[in-house]
């Protein structure tokens, strides 16, 4: 599955809305790891790094952020700044999260538990798997 913006049901109520995902609906795998990354320094960013195997949805809670996606060939750029939409992240797609907003909240779901040795944090070995990975399709 590609890279792709995922809309999630947004229940509309004069008490405020409300959205939800759940395993393999709107969310395209089983999640086995949820975390969040807040009070980021303005200036800072996240991230800076590609997974093995996992995949991943990114979803701005609060506030906005900028994801920043690698293919190894090109790159895209998405800002996130509303709670009902998601971004689907395949593996082997470096990654890096910029720009947060005053107080902005990233919400994150994986289908694996947190495992280093399934991180690339190397760009260059990066490149040269997806290179590699290319030349053998
Ligand atoms: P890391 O994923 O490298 O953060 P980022 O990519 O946003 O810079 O994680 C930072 C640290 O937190 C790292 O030492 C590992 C730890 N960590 C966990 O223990 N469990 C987790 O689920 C995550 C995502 C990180």
């Amino acid at each position: 599955m590609d890279i792709h913006i995922i809309n999630f049901p947004k229940i509309e109520d004069e008490r405020g809305n409300l959205s939800f995902f759940q395993n393999n609906a709107q969310v395209p795998f089983e999640i086995k790891r949820t975390y969040w990354i807040y009070d980021v320094p303005g200036g800072e960013y996240r991230g800076g790094h590609a997974f093995k195997d996992q995949q991943e949805v990114i979803v701005a809670l609060s506030g906005s952020f900028d994801v920043v996606l690698h293919d190894g060939i090109k790159e895209q750029r998405f800002q996130l700044n509303r709670s009902y939409y998601g971004l689907y992240i395949p593996n082997k797609i470096w990654r890096s999260l910029e720009n947060f907003s005053t107080n902005s909240l990233a919400l994150i779901v994986s289908d694996m538990n947190y495992i280093e040795s399934d991180y690339l944090r190397d760009f260059s070995l990066f490149q040269k798997i997806k290179n590699d990975e290319n030349s053998t399709i």
